[in-house]
């Protein structure tokens, strides 16, 4: 017999299944896929990662067809058989896996974890499925009810629709969200600015690196991994977004400076390398964890840059001529790279985050020196987190003002009228990010 292990490290389907339900009892997708994918060949880790991650994505799309098919509500169902349902409806749906494999596989599946009593409404349910093809009316149309739409087939929760339809055009949102769906590709940013065009690269076999053309500096990793390009380039791993933020900071950044959320570090390593007189250079974060990662570039890029383990909200630094302070926040411009994230963050998780970042905000504004520059920076696109904070700031705080960068430090485009940076993902097809710049007078 073999055991429940074993078999994980052989079935990808398993492996798969085994994600969900632990993302159901909350614990985040990268972790889970982290510890139950380890033992599986690298084809069935890719397979695994894409049912798994597929699932979680687009679990609000195939619950809508789920709610159809069954004709009852899902709360009903075993918990674990709609696991394994979401994920042979994905496979159905959304993947080139043959019809009957999808049903026979997820079958067997809920044989083995759950009994064979259970199997006979998912067999029916699936061939149902396979039969009849996706059917568009399971599903509301855009232009009659746009909420309805983005919340089924666009697969994101109803208040974030919400806010966002509130906002902005529905084409915009429509993108939005279509791009959040899709796994998004590798890019790196090449530190050494004199690396600006393809033919100077020259990565290690099996590697090939295609220029963004919009962002500076930017490559997509067209082919090879993310560990052979990191051995081979000056680089980092980095959204257009992220790296945008690092070019909005300027170009006069003095020491001290202070990166005081830096952890794992993709800024933090682009400013340290840009800014070698900008000394010391101190990288703070809450976990040490996330602080290790970080160590682990810096020693392979070889940057002078101290780390401390800190709560930013009461700093152990006494002065800083820079601040970085890219904070925590909802994430909701980077959902694309997270796939349970939209599932997670709510209303109250946006107020409680707020308040965290008034308070990094203001112990940072403590720290900085007269004539000194604070940038502000999230990779959330929701006002109370952005422009409202930084408003809010600016009202407690007469001793700020606005600085916009000069032309040319970002791509063109990406600041408002306020000079804050705003990266807008379906603009860009990246993730999204936004900053501001406060000097102190
Ligand atoms: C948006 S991430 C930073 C990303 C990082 N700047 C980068 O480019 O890789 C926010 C970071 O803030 C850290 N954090 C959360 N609360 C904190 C606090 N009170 N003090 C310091 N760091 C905190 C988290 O551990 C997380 O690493």
């Amino acid at each position: 017999m073999r055991s429940d292990g074993e078999r994980e490290r052989q079935d990808p389907r398993l492996a798969a299944y085994r994600v969900l339900s632990d993302v159901d009892r909350g614990e985040f997708a990268d972790r889970a896929a982290g510890r139950r994918l380890r033992g599986l060949p690298a084809a069935d880790r890719a397979l695994a990662l894409e049912l798994a991650y597929g699932s979680i994505r687009l679990r609000g799309r195939l619950d809508a067809e789920l709610s159809r098919l069954l004709d009852q509500p899902l709360e009903r169902l075993d918990p674990r058989v709609l696991g394994w349902l979401r994920l042979g409806l994905y496979q159905l749906r959304e993947t080139r896996v043959p019809d009957h494999a999808a049903v026979d596989q997820t079958i067997s599946g809920i044989r083995t974890t759950v009994g064979a009593g259970l199997t006979g409404l998912a067999n029916a349910v699936l061939r149902r499925a396979a039969r009849e093809g996706r059917r568009q009316d399971a599903y509301p149309d855009a232009d009659h009810d746009p909420e309805g739409y983005l919340v089924s087939w666009g697969s994101h929760p109803a208040w974030l629709v919400r806010r966002w339809l509130a906002r902005w055009p529905l084409a915009s949102v429509r993108r939005l969200v279509e791009n959040d769906n899709k796994p998004p590709p590798v890019t790196l940013r090449v530190l050494d600015a004199s690396l600006d065009h393809e033919a100077d690269l020259v990565p290690e076999d099996g590697v090939r690196l295609a220029a963004e053309s919009d962002w500076k500096g930017m490559f997509r990793l067209a082919e090879g991994t993310p560990e052979q390009a990191l051995r081979s380039l000056p680089c980092v791993v980095q959204d257009p977004a992220a790296a945008a933020v690092v070019d909005y900071v300027g170009d006069e950044v003095a020491g001290p400076a202070v990166d005081a959320c830096a952890a794992p570090g993709g800024k933090t390593i682009g400013l340290a390398w840009r800014h070698r007189e900008a000394r010391p250079f101190v990288a703070a974060d809450v976990s040490g964890a996330r602080l290790k990662l970080l160590r682990e570039s810096l020693d392979r890029l070889r940057l002078d840059v101290g780390l401390v383990r800190m709560d930013s909200r009461v700093p152990a630094i006494r002065r800083a001529r820079t601040v970085l302070l890219d904070a925590p926040c909802t994430g909701s411009g980077v959902l694309r790279r997270r796939p349970d994230a939209r599932w997670r963050i709510d209303q109250g998780r946006l107020h409680s985050l707020v308040g965290l970042q008034e308070e990094l905000l203001e112990a940072s504004a403590t720290v900085l020196e007269s004539g000194g520059l604070l940038v502000y920076a999230t990779c959330s696109l929701e006002p109370e987190e952005n422009e409202e904070q930084v408003e809010s700031f600016l009202a407690r705080h007469p001793e700020f003002r606005r600085e916009p960068p000069d032309p040319g430090w970002v791509a063109e485009g990406t600041t408002d009228e306020n000079g804050d940076l705003r990266v807008w993902p379906w603009v860009w097809d990246t993730d999204g990010a936004f900053a501001s710049r406060l000097r102190r007078l």
